[in-house]
């Protein structure tokens, strides 16, 4: 797999994690989709062209399981828009915390009120931190554009529910918005989620990584397959100051790597991706 310049914005404080997280991410799809084992190594930094390599192993028969995250695959994609009002099924967040450890991470459902609600608060303030910081805020700018836009990567206005005239001038969408309003509407959002959950690892170094990018995959694919739809909320991960008191709030022992929110919601447009030549090399000496 190549080295990809990064492709994400806010993970700025989290850069040495994001590479191997998103390969983790990568490397559940082979297998799903051939049938095949695979293991998936990661490179020291210093090889400059890859990032990781992905190791066909032997053949199988899929199981039910994996053609059903194979057929979400193409369902899969990260809806930002609030969810109904209507809790996700309580065998469908086993499964989860299941499929979490199948892949070495583990997941947390956020159930207890009081946690809900100082994770909604921990929420809103890595918000105003991120918000209030301008190199952040360019970051952000850089990644999204108009809606009609060629590139294959990045977020297109539509994807973070700006309206197509609105996106037109998406780059400039992040300077406009209050650091307050963002906070405020991400709150709302936790607040509002049938479903928050945190991933987490044992462990924080590059196999840990790995295995929290498998899981995720895995956590995301298991949910559409259950027409459940999935976001991100990781602001008080990323804002180092507040990781430490959200571990707290969370009380599971380990390091917390993302948080999500889940539900039922109306459908979104999938976003542009690149070849597939662009991020994998078939085969190296
Ligand atoms: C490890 C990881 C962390 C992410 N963190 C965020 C985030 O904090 N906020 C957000 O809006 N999207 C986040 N995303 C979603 C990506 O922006 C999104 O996956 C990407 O733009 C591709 O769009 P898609 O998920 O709709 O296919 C994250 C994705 C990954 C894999």
């Amino acid at each position: 797999m190549p080295t990809l310049p990064r492709r994400y914005p806010w993970l700025t404080q989290r850069s040495r994690a994001d590479q191997p997280l998103r390969r983790g991410t990568v490397q559940l799809a082979p297998r799903c989709a051939t049938g095949y084992t695979a293991d998936a190594s990661i490179l020291p930094i210093s090889v400059a062209i890859c990032s990781a390599r992905v190791k066909l192993g032997h053949s199988h028969k899929a199981t039910a399981e994996e053609v059903a995250l194979f057929q979400a695959i193409t369902k899969r994609r990260t809806n930002r828009s609030a969810y109904e009002n209507r809790s996700s099924p309580i065998r469908l967040l086993e499964e989860l915390k299941m499929a979490a450890t199948q892949e070495g991470a583990w997941l947390e459902v956020v159930e207890n009120e009081d946690i809900r609600n100082a994770t909604a608060d921990l929420i809103a303030e890595g918000d105003r931190i991120q918000w209030s910081d301008a190199q952040f805020r360019r970051e952000l700018a850089s990644w999204t554009h108009p809606n009609r836009n060629l590139r294959r990567d990045g977020i297109p206005g539509y994807a973070m529910g700006v309206a197509d005239t609105a996106a037109y001038a998406s780059a400039y969408h992040p300077h406009l918005i209050p650091a307050n309003g963002q906070a405020a509407k991400d709150r709302d959002l936790a607040l509002g989620s049938p479903a928050l959950v945190v991933l987490g690892t044992d462990k924080d170094d590059a196999a840990a990584w790995l295995a929290t990018g498998q899981a995720l995959q895995r956590i995301l694919l298991r949910a559409r397959a259950s027409s459940v739809w999935a976001s991100y909320l990781n602001q008080p991960i990323e804002v180092p100051e507040l990781r430490p008191r959200f571990a707290r709030v969370v009380g599971h022992v380990g390091h917390l790597q993302l948080c999500l929110r889940l539900g039922y919601g109306p459908d979104v447009r999938p976003t542009p991706r690149r070849h597939v030549s662009d991020v994998v090399i078939e085969s190296w000496g």
